[in-house]
């Protein structure tokens, strides 16, 4: 039987996964006034019950005016805590983690849900609050032409949101999430204020690298202070925008995100633009995997790779290459919940169903006892396994 890094424990701070399959953030935009439904607790409880080591919560929000579309979850109020648990306490019974990532859409929020126009929503008579939802940013500098135009936070707003980020990682501790991410990526607020492109303040937030680097160490500051000590802290980030930001800034940034407490860089790119991601490069398999490597090698972070792994054996491989520490499932495990069983069956793996709560795993392990369902590849070949 196959030993794999993939099935091997991961211990971060005092939380153990059983494994390094993690269920990246994956928008819903099925939330209620930024409340989870029911669709959030299936969503999240089937790939827990799937085998997934660490299921991460969809980009909620720290305050109203940072929700993406009307669909988006949101933390920016105690009452938010108790149905997060909901969904924690699930999660947690199915022997996976909790995460979430916390986040603000900066000048891209108040947007259709993707399936229904992706841009800028229409003012429609259904939101009452919408002038207190207006899309807030660095600068008053739109995404793009099709996007409209922000208002620039003024400097003490911005310092109020870094507090904001950091009661929102106060009601995280206390729905019970084990792992805490950072939205730093994909063209939201953060990444805005890291973008020379998006950040043309004049005050200690803009201007220099250092300056522009300001937000997200402050709220990274804000949410230690909340975030306890035993709990990991994870940062998504746009490795490369293609506009101005690239790996080099990104492991300067995440060499100072570890000395405060930073454990994990979730490595993606692009979305600072309409282009993304990784524009002009070809998208493939692993495209993003050679970032997670460069931060992983030259800041001396443990990172967690994303962006189209798909097979087993693939994973397997960016964690033997050391290209990544953490692997990062996010399309395909929506296409298969229960992807962990499978590549635990592909790559041969001792009790493949252990992954897996007794509701499934004990049928399964009880069936494959007779020889039955252990042989991956087809039909066929399953029978003439089977038969003498
Ligand atoms: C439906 C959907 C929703 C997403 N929502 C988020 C999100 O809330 N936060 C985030 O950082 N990335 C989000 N992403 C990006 C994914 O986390 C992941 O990085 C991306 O899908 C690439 O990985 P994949 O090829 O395994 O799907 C979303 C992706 C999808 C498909």
């Amino acid at each position: 039987m196959a030993d794999t890094l993939l099935f091997s424990p991961m211990t971060i701070r005092g939380i153990t996964l059983k494994n390094r399959i993690v269920v990246p953030p994956m928008h819903q935009y099925s939330a209620v006034k930024g409340f989870p439904t029911d669709w959030h607790l299936m969503n999240a409880g089937k790939f827990a019950a799937g085998g997934a080591g660490l299921v991460i919560v969809e980009s909620t929000k720290v305050e109203r005016r940072g929700c993406g579309t009307v669909g988006d979850l949101g933390i920016w109020d105690d009452k938010f805590i108790a149905p997060l648990n909901r969904l924690v306490a699930f999660i947690k019974q199915q022997n996976a983690l909790a995460g979430i990532q916390l986040g603000h859409s900066g000048r891209k929020a108040r947007a259709t849900r993707p399936w229904e126009g992706d841009g800028p929503l229409q003012r429609s008579p259904d939101i009452e609050d919408w002038d207190d939802w207006t899309p807030v940013a660095p600068s008053a500098i739109a995404h793009s032409a099709r996007w409209p135009v922000p208002r620039a936070l003024e400097r003490s707003e911005v310092k109020d949101l870094v507090l904001a980020w950091g009661q929102a990682a106060r009601r995280a501790n206390e729905a019970g999430f084990d792992v805490l991410e950072l939205h730093g990526a994909h063209g939201y607020l953060v990444h805005e204020f890291l973008s020379e492109r998006a950040n043309q303040r004049t005050d200690e937030y803009g201007g220099s690298e250092e300056n522009r680097m300001r937000f997200i160490i402050e709220v990274t500051e804000a949410v230690r202070t909340y975030w306890p000590d035993h709990k990991p802290l994870f940062v998504r980030l746009s490795v490369e925008d293609n506009a101005g930001w690239g790996p080099e800034h990104s492991v300067r940034l995440a060499k100072i995100l570890k000395v405060k407490g930073v454990d994990v860089i979730d490595c993606s790119s692009g979305g600072i633009t309409d282009m993304a991601p990784i524009l002009g490069k070809e998208i493939k398999y692993n495209y993003q995997v050679p970032l997670s490597e460069q931060i992983r090698r030259h800041a001396d972070i443990l990172t967690m790779a994303v962006g189209l792994i798909i097979h087993g054996d693939q994973a397997e491989q960016i964690l033997r290459e050391k290209q990544a520490d953490l692997i990062a499932v996010g399309r395909e495990i929506l296409n298969n919940p229960n992807w962990p069983m499978d590549a635990a069956l592909k790559l041969g793996v001792e009790g493949p169903f252990r992954n897996v709560p007794p509701q499934f795993g004990y049928w399964l392990g009880t069936r494959a006892k007779r020889g039955f369902g252990t042989n991956p590849s087809t039909w066929q070949s399953g029978l003439q396994e089977r038969l003498p």
